[in-house]
């Protein structure tokens, strides 16, 4: 029997600001509610109601959604619009061991980790010293490190000799590692690269191809907000235009 993932606690004010819990159990000070007895928190149930300062608040257990957007941000990242469409069209899922290549500021490691369960593991490539030490952070804040191995190195030339169930670029040229992922990935399984423009979407499936990628299709995932009130719900008038593009290969051989 291993331990069970416990996530950290979030504290949500009147106004639904929400504030991450760190999990030491010690006395500290948290950015925009004051010194907190962390200790104090950890065995209230989910749902209590917590007065700190003379302000009340709604202690919840953090859903991966809050983790990630409580992280601190180094590099752009992956946002769950597009990690949630990269884990499910991937078909990542628990015991999986899966292959990252640009930690960033490790949100869509997150992400992966989260999927990935109590049993699977991460690898993670990211070249950038000051970047890999954001990303530790934020695995360290998430409670997912211990699924998470961080390779402080470019990932040309170095990928491992292991098997992986899944592997998951977000690099500017990924086409340049696509026949070494293709070698480490295990026949029937997915890769996926992360790309800002349609010219690096045109590079890297036509790349995939070369390499002998299956199934290869490059999506844009575009999602409109529904604001909902008595007789005018209609769309956000506030819509995120443009992240990335999704570019998508099986290994069939
Ligand atoms: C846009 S960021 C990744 C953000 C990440 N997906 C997230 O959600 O937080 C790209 C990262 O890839 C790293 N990188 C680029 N090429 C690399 C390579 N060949 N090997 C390892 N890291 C690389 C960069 O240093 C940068 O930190």
């Amino acid at each position: 029997m291993t331990n069970k993932y416990k996530p950290p606690q979030i504290l949500i004010d009147a106004q639904g600001r929400v504030f991450i819990i760190p999990q030491t159990g010690a006395v500290c000070e948290i950015e925009g509610i004051g010194v907190v007895d962390t200790g104090k928190l950890q065995d209230m149930a989910p749902g209590s109601s917590v007065k700190i300062a003379g302000k009340e608040f709604t202690l919840l257990r953090a859903s991966v959604l809050d983790i990630l957007a409580s992280m601190k941000r180094g590099p752009q990242i992956i946002t769950p619009k597009d990690s949630i469409q990269i884990v499910g069209w991937c078909a990542i899922g628990p015991g999986d061991r899966v292959l990252e290549i640009g930690t960033g500021s490790g949100a869509l490691t997150i992400m992966l980790a989260y999927y990935v369960g109590q049993q699977g593991k991460v690898i993670t490539y990211e070249e950038n010293t000051k970047n890999a030490e954001i990303a530790r952070q934020n695995l360290k804040h998430s409670g997912l490190g211990d699924r998470v191995e961080i390779r402080e190195q470019n990932a040309l030339g170095h990928l491992p000799e292991t098997e992986f169930d899944a592997a998951v670029m977000d690099i500017p040229q990924p086409w340049d590692l696509l026949d070494e992922v293709i070698r480490i990935l295990r026949v029937s399984g997915y890769t996926c690269a992360y790309v800002p423009t349609m010219n690096q979407v045109e590079g890297t499936i036509r790349a995939m191809r070369d390499v002998g990628f299956a199934e290869t299709k490059a999506v844009e995932n575009i999602q409109r907000e529904i604001v909902v009130g008595k007789g005018g719900t209609r769309p956000s008038f506030d819509m995120l235009g443009h992240t990335g593009y999704l570019c998508f290969g099986r290994r069939i051989k």
